[in-house]
C-alpha cells in the first residue's frame, strides 16, 4: 500500500478521534445547541420550571443564561411574599417581582406568582397593626388585588394560599386565622379571581405528596370549597425530599390520581432532593438522586392531572438548604449533574 496512503488513513483516524474526545468532553458543557429540558418540554407542552432569586439575575450571567436556556416556566423566590413586595401600608415595592417577570417575558418563560397568603414574611406594620378584623379583612384584600391586578395577563398561576395546614390535618394557628378566622382561605382564593379571572389559582404545601392525615384532609377541604364555587384551580405540592425516606413513588401516583378525580391540576412546585444524609459515595449519592428525579417526573408526565415540575432553585451555588444537601441539577460551577440527565431523558420518553 502506497505510504500516501497510509499517511491518509491515519490522518482520517486521529481526525476521528479527535471529533470524538471533543464531543465527550463536551457532555459537561451544555452548549447553546444542544437538546435542552426546555425543548424537550416545549414539544410536550409541559411546563419544567425553576425558583428564581432576582439577587443573581443581575450579577452571575451563568445562573440567567442556564435558567434562560432550560426552563419554560420560572416562579419568584421571594420577591412576592407580602413582606418584601408590601413593605409599608401605603408602599409596595414591585422592582424585584419586576425584573422576574420581564426576564421571563424576555425569555418567553410562563411565570408562577409565589405567594399571596403565607405565616412567614408578615411585614411588622401588619403583624403588630393591632388591626380590626374587618379591617384586616380590607387589607388583604387590597394587597391580592393589588398584586394579582399588576401582574393581570403575565402571570398563569398563583399560590395564593401556602402552607395553611398542620401535619395532623388541623389548620395552622397563623396570623390569617386568628384574625379573620377560616374563611380566610376562600375569601383570598375569590379575591384573587376577581383581580384575573384568567388565572389558575392554586393551593400550595408541604408533605402532601403521599397518603396522610394532612394530605387527606387537604384533598377533603379544597373539594368542599370548590363544591361550594370556591375558585380554587389546582394544587401545588412542594416536595422539599431527600434520597434518604424521601418520596414514596407508588403514593405519589395515588395521590396525583386522587387530586386529579377532584378536578384539581397538580404541579409539583418547589422540588429539589437533597443527599446530606445518605452514607454512600457522592457518585453513588448523585445516582440515587437522579434516579429520584426521574422517577418524579415520569410519574407526573405519566399523569393526567400533573402539568408541570418547578424546581426550587437550578444550581446548588444558591440552594436555600444546607450546602451539604446539594439537591438541585447543576453543581456550583453550573456543570449538569446526572439529576440533569436522568430529567432530560425522561423528557424524551413517550408517554
Ligand atoms: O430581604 C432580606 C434582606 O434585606 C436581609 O438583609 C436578609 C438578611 O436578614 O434577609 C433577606 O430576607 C431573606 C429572604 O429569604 C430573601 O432573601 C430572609 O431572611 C430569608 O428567611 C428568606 O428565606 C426564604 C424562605 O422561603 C423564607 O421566605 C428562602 O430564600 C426561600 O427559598 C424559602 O422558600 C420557601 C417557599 O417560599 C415556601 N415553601 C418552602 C420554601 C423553603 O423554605
Amino acid at each position: 500500500m502506497h505510504k500516501s496512503k497510509i499517511i491518509l488513513i491515519l490522518v482520517l483516524l486521529i481526525a476521528i478521534t479527535s471529533v470524538c474526545i471533543f464531543l465527550f468532553s463536551n457532555k459537561d458543557k451544555k452548549e447553546s445547541t444542544d437538546i435542552t429540558l426546555r425543548s424537550l418540554a416545549d414539544k410536550k407542552d409541559f411546563y419544567i420550571g425553576g425558583a428564581v432569586n432576582s439577587l443573581y439575575l443581575d450579577n452571575d450571567s451563568d445562573y440567567s443564561n442556564v435558567i434562560g436556556r432550560e426552563l419554560n416556566l420560572i416562579t419568584t423566590e421571594n420577591e412576592m411574599k407580602f413582606g418584601i413586595i408590601h413593605p409599608e401600608k401605603y408602599r409596595y415595592d414591585f422592582s424585584s417581582a419586576d425584573k422576574i417577570v420581564d426576564f421571563a417575558i424576555t425569555n418567553k418563560q410562563k411565570v408562577r406568582g409565589h405567594t399571596l397568603v403565607w405565616h412567614h414574611q408578615i411585614p411588622k406594620w401588619l403583624e403588630e397593626g393591632q388591626y380590626s378584623k374587618e379591617e384586616i379583612k380590607e387589607i388583604l384584600r387590597q394587597h391580592i388585588q393589588t398584586v394579582v391586578g399588576r401582574y393581570r395577563g403575565q402571570i398563569y398561576a398563583w399560590d395564593v394560599v401556602n402552607e395553611a395546614f398542620n401535619d395532623d390535618g388541623t389548620l395552622r394557628d397563623n396570623f390569617w386565622l386568628k384574625t379573620i378566622g377560616p374563611e380566610y382561605i376562600e375569601l383570598s382564593f375569590q379575591w384573587a379571581h376577581e383581580a384575573d379571572p384568567k388565572a389558575l389559582l392554586f393551593y400550595n404545601d408541604y408533605g402532601i405528596e403521599a397518603i396522610n392525615a394532612k394530605s387527606i384532609k387537604v384533598l377533603e377541604t379544597l373539594k368542599t370549597l370548590r363544591e361550594k364555587g370556591v375558585p380554587i384551580d389546582g394544587i401545588g405540592l412542594q416536595m422539599h425530599t431527600w434520597i434518604v425516606n424521601g418520596t414514596n413513588i407508588n403514593e405519589l401516583k395515588t395521590i396525583l390520581n386522587n387530586y386529579g378525580s377532584v378536578g384539581l391540576q397538580v404541579e409539583i412546585t418547589e422540588l429539589d432532593i437533597g443527599v446530606a444524609e445518605a452514607k454512600e459515595s457522592k457518585k453513588t449519592k448523585e445516582k440515587l438522586q437522579a434516579d429520584l428525579y426521574s422517577s418524579i417526573f415520569t410519574t407526573c408526565l405519566s399523569s393526567e392531572s400533573c402539568s408541570a415540575v418547578v424546581l426550587w432553585g437550578i444550581t446548588d451555588k444558591y440552594t436555600y438548604r444546607i450546602e451539604e444537601e446539594e439537591p438541585l441539577i447543576f453543581n456550583r460551577k453550573y456543570k449538569p449533574k446526572e439529576a440533569y440527565w436522568s430529567i432530560l431523558e425522561s423528557l424524551q420518553k413517550d408517554y
